[in-house]
């Protein structure tokens, strides 16, 4: 009985990982697995320039709460790191601040804009929340993954793209979206664009754009829609607004 029990828990199993969307699941991002690049044998420290900056950063802090600057901190190793974290470089944080190794990893592993493995110079992050899920964003991710020939968080053989999960960006108003992580810039810093009102095949022109080096106007991506307004144009609030009624104060 038992083993029909497990035999058929295993059937169900089976059939949600064949699953065109959970069969395109990477376990990268959820633990760490020592790799021959990822270890804490590799050696890592900050650039002479960077261990300038760490001192400016930890001394905005009271020297009793280094441990505050843990996430400046690990931003800036991300950077010098072009754009992800290895264990190493958590490592040398805590070392910096005087905590726990697992003080760091905690952090890390919260924030989803840190990376503990290796993602492309465009890390395109589709938003998994319930109004952009509503508008399409497993379409939005399918696009992708099949376009790129990657599972979620793989990075593609050219080190230029990678596909993750975020979730609510606050934009749900031009749901669905993508951010756009751009770590091209190596050291130079990172930014982050939202991309909005995406279509499959927008998100796929967007890739083809930015791998020809150009840079797409983020945004909306709709031409019917002015930033946040309505699609199509103003429906309301079309006139002079009138101005409030005035009392005369002196008469009262
Ligand atoms: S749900 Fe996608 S931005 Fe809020």
């Amino acid at each position: 009985m038992l083993a029909r029990l497990a035999a058929n828990r295993l059937t169900e199993i089976r059939q949600i990982f064949r699953q065109p969307t959970r069969r395109a699941f990477s376990t990268a991002l959820n633990y760490h697995l020592d790799s021959p690049v990822n270890n804490p044998n590799v050696p890592w420290e900050f650039t002479d320039v960077n261990k300038q900056k760490a001192k400016e950063i930890i001394s905005n802090y009271p020297s009793n709460y280094k441990q505050s600057a843990v996430i400046p901190l690990l931003d800036l190793a991300q950077q010098q790191h072009g754009g992800w974290l290895p264990v190493s470089a958590m490592n040398e944080v805590a070392r910096i601040i005087e905590v726990a190794p697992i003080r760091v990893y905690e952090v890390a592993t919260f924030y989803s804009m840190f990376n503990r493995a290796k993602v492309g110079k465009y890390h395109l992050l589709v938003c998994g929340t319930t109004p952009c899920m509503i508008r399409g964003s497993r379409e939005i991710e399918e696009a992708l993954l099949n376009h790129l020939g990657v599972k979620r968080n793989e990075v593609t053989k050219d080190g230029l793209f990678s596909v993750g999960e975020m979730e609510c960006m606050g934009c749900c108003v031009n749901a669905p979206m993508i951010t756009v992580a751009d770590y091209s810039n190596g050291s130079e810093g990172y930014t982050y664009n939202y991309y909005e009102d995406v279509t499959p095949k927008r998100v796929v022109e967007l890739v083809e754009m930015l791998r020809k080096g150009e840079k797409p106007p983020p945004g909306t991506q709709n031409p019917q829609r002015i930033k946040c307004g309505p699609e199509g144009g103003n429906t309301t609030l079309l006139g002079e607004p009138k101005p409030p009624p005035c009392r005369d104060l002196d008469a009262c």
